[in-house]
């Protein structure tokens, strides 16, 4: 054991001689703390070297456990790999859950629920219900796109190209088109954004342009884009 001051006081060495335990602590104000921190380490716990374990420290730890750590007492891995789950990280984790420490959710958007998605990185084995993207399945499809895996594009004449992540329909129409594809013009006598403008009743036969409002014909001694003059 050795002491060191800089500008911390900084202490580094070994405790309770037969087993080694590695510390380094970096004292700014409170002796207390330090103190504390030994106790700890020699009185409730005991450690060996990083990798081993046992009482006398002779045991190697699992393999499988992540970075081979294991508890100096029991040798239970101390973390497992991503997927990985158990004391001795020998099984995936359970059915539904991912990652490291096995903690996160398969997403319920995965074609066959939330119970098969790959254990490592959450990948939807079957990929993803209608409107969400492969391989995760927790966004929404791109726009453009829907459907089954995000395969299909949008058909039709939906405005700037969006539509329904999931079925397809359009989720708005450009000016005097309507439908759930946005294939239909207005119908008669309507124009404009969502078909919600009347055509100005002056016009012939109540008739006008699906997008601009403005009259196809006017009747007989009437003129003009409303046919009012
Ligand atoms: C969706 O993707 C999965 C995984 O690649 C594939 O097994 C499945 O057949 C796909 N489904 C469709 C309808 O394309």
């Amino acid at each position: 054991m050795f002491l060191r001051l800089s500008s911390n006081l900084v202490i580094t060495g070994t405790l309770c001689s037969n087993r080694l335990i590695h510390w380094n602590y970096f004292l700014h104000n409170s002796m207390l703390a330090f103190v504390l921190l030994a106790l700890t380490l020699c009185g409730t716990t005991h450690g060996c070297e990083e990798g081993l374990y046992g009482p006398d420290c002779d045991k190697t730890c699992s393999a499988t456990c992540e970075f081979g750590r294991c508890h100096s007492s029991t040798g239970r891995c101390r973390s497992c790999p991503p997927g990985r789950d158990g004391s001795q990280c020998n099984r995936d984790c359970k059915t539904g859950m991912f990652g490291h420490g096995c903690d996160k959710y398969c997403s319920r958007y995965c074609w066959s629920g939330s119970e098969a998605c790959d254990p490592v990185d959450g990948a939807c084995v079957n990929g993803c219900k209608a409107g969400y993207l492969p391989p995760l399945c927790v966004d929404t499809c791109p726009p453009g796109r829907y459907g089954i895996n995000c395969t299909s594009d949008c058909i039709g004449n939906c405005l700037d190209g969006k539509c329904d992540h999931a079925y397809g329909y359009c989720d708005k129409c450009p000016e005097g088109k309507t439908g759930t594809r946005c294939l239909d013009d207005c119908p008669s006598g309507k124009y404009g954004m969502d078909c919600a403008e009347g055509c100005p009743p002056s016009c012939l036969n109540g008739l006008c342009h699906p997008i601009t409002g403005q009259c196809e014909a006017c009747p007989e001694g009437f003129k003009g884009i409303s046919c009012n003059e």
